[in-house]
C-alpha cells in the first residue's frame, strides 16, 4: 500500500499558531461544532485565527481527538516544561495525553505536540501511533 503523504497546514495569529493535518482528522466535528467563528468548513481558508481568543482556540484545538489539530505558542520560550502530563485510557478505544509529549517516530523523526494526543492502544490504525478511529470498527475492547 502507498504511504500517504504527510499534509501540513498553519494557521496562526500573534500568539500561537494552529497546525491542521488532515490526513490525521477523524471527522468528529468537535473542532467546527464548538467554535465554528474559528473552525468554519464553509469558508477558505477554514480556520479564521480572528474569530476568537487564543485561549479559546487553544481550547477548542485540545478536544480534538486524533490529533490532527494542534497548536504551539509562537513564543516557544514561555513553555513549562515542569507541566504534568494526563494520561487517559479511555473505555474501548485510545490513550489519551494530556499536555506536551515530544514523539519519536520509528522513522526518527521528532514531533512535538502541546495538546491532547490520542494513541492507537487496538492496533488498527492505519495512522500508528495515532488512532484513527478505527478502533470502532474493529469492536475493540478494553
Ligand atoms: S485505539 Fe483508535 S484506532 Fe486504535
Amino acid at each position: 500500500m502507498a504511504e500517504k503523504k504527510e499534509i501540513i497546514k498553519e494557521y496562526s495569529n500573534k500568539e500561537i499558531t494552529v497546525i491542521w493535518k488532515p490526513n490525521s482528522c477523524i471527522h468528529s466535528k468537535k473542532c467546527w461544532k464548538g467554535l465554528i467563528e474559528v473552525f468554519n468548513p464553509k469558508n477558505k481558508p477554514w480556520v479564521n485565527m480572528d474569530g476568537a481568543s487564543s485561549n479559546a482556540i487553544k481550547s477548542q484545538v485540545d478536544a480534538c481527538p486524533s490529533g490532527a489539530l494542534s497548536y504551539t505558542s509562537n513564543n516557544a520560550s514561555k513553555r513549562d516544561s515542569s507541566e504534568i502530563i494526563d494520561v487517559q485510557c479511555l473505555e474501548n478505544g485510545p490513550l489519551m495525553i494530556k499536555g506536551t509529549v515530544k514523539i519519536t517516530h520509528s522513522n526518527g523523526t521528532l514531533e512535538v505536540r502541546e495538546k491532547t494526543t490520542a494513541f492507537c492502544r487496538c492496533g488498527a490504525s492505519e495512522n500508528k501511533p495515532f488512532c484513527d478511529g478505527a478502533h470502532r470498527k474493529i469492536d475493540f475492547k478494553a
